[in-house]
């Protein structure tokens, strides 16, 4: 096979270009939904995060996932702050999953408590993109519903220790490249990552179906 990373990006390719097109992408960074959409998206988000990352200290020494395990990853503490400005101070007590969000952080926490090679799987998906595209949404975001640049609304997509990504995303490819895992197993992760994908893409019509446009 070729580099892992190399083959884990190209098999998730399409499923990264149906993401960025669905219907509530696009329609949220077209600037075509209210902040409250947002806002119901980044509570999904803590769900994910809650999941990926109650996980890191118990897969810290796991010699397939612990490499990836980074503290200037973890991002449930800027989803809070993101959502005590997105919803007020008590904005756990209307926070919701939705079906798909509970079907998506319930399969993490499977893979954290069974399956290391499928907890990376779930950690790529969500955090190089976040590096990535989430920089996109970032200003997307700031721009739409007025938010300070970088500061509370948007603190889940600025990453305040990783202060060259490009550099960052390459040390994280390499670790892909260096897991510890045969062919056979880097095959069953590319698998999950495209069930990652998936998952997203049903929190999204999930998403879209509740905040619809009237055109
Ligand atoms: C409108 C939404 C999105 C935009 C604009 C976007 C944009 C991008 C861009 C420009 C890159 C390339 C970065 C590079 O070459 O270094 C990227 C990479 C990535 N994105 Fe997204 N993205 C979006 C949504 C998503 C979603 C929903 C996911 C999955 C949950 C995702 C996962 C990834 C991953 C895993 C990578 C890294 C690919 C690799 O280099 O291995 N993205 N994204």
């Amino acid at each position: 096979m070729d580099a892992f990373s190399t083959a884990i990006r190209v098999a998730s390719h399409e499923q990264h270009t149906e993401a960025e097109s669905s219907s509530f992408m696009s329609d949220l960074l077209g600037g075509r939904l209210g902040v409250d959409a947002y806002a119901r998206y980044t509570e999904q988000l803590w769900f994910v995060y809650r999941a990926l990352e109650d996980a890191a200290e118990a897969l810290a020494g796991d010699p397939v996932a612990g490499p990836f395990i980074r503290p200037e990853l973890m991002r449930v503490a800027e989803i809070e702050r993101d959502l005590a400005h997105l919803r007020g101070p008590s904005w756990r007590e209307t926070l919701v999953a939705l079906p798909a969000t509970r079907a998506y952080a319930a399969r993490v926490a499977e893979c954290a408590a069974a399956w290391p090679g499928g907890y990376v799987a779930h950690h790529y998906t969500r955090y190089l993109g976040d590096l990535s595209g989430g920089q996109i949404i970032r200003d997307r975001a700031e721009r739409a519903w007025g938010f300070a640049r970088k500061g509370d609304g948007v603190r889940f997509y600025v990453f305040a220790d990783i202060s060259n990504p490009a550099a960052f995303k390459r040390e994280y490819r390499g670790l892909l490249d260096a897991i510890a895992a045969d062919d056979l197993e880097k095959q069953r992760i590319i698998d999950e990552c495209k069930r990652a994908f998936d998952y997203n893409g049903a929190v999204f019509r999930e998403l879209g179906a509740e905040f619809p446009l009237s055109a």
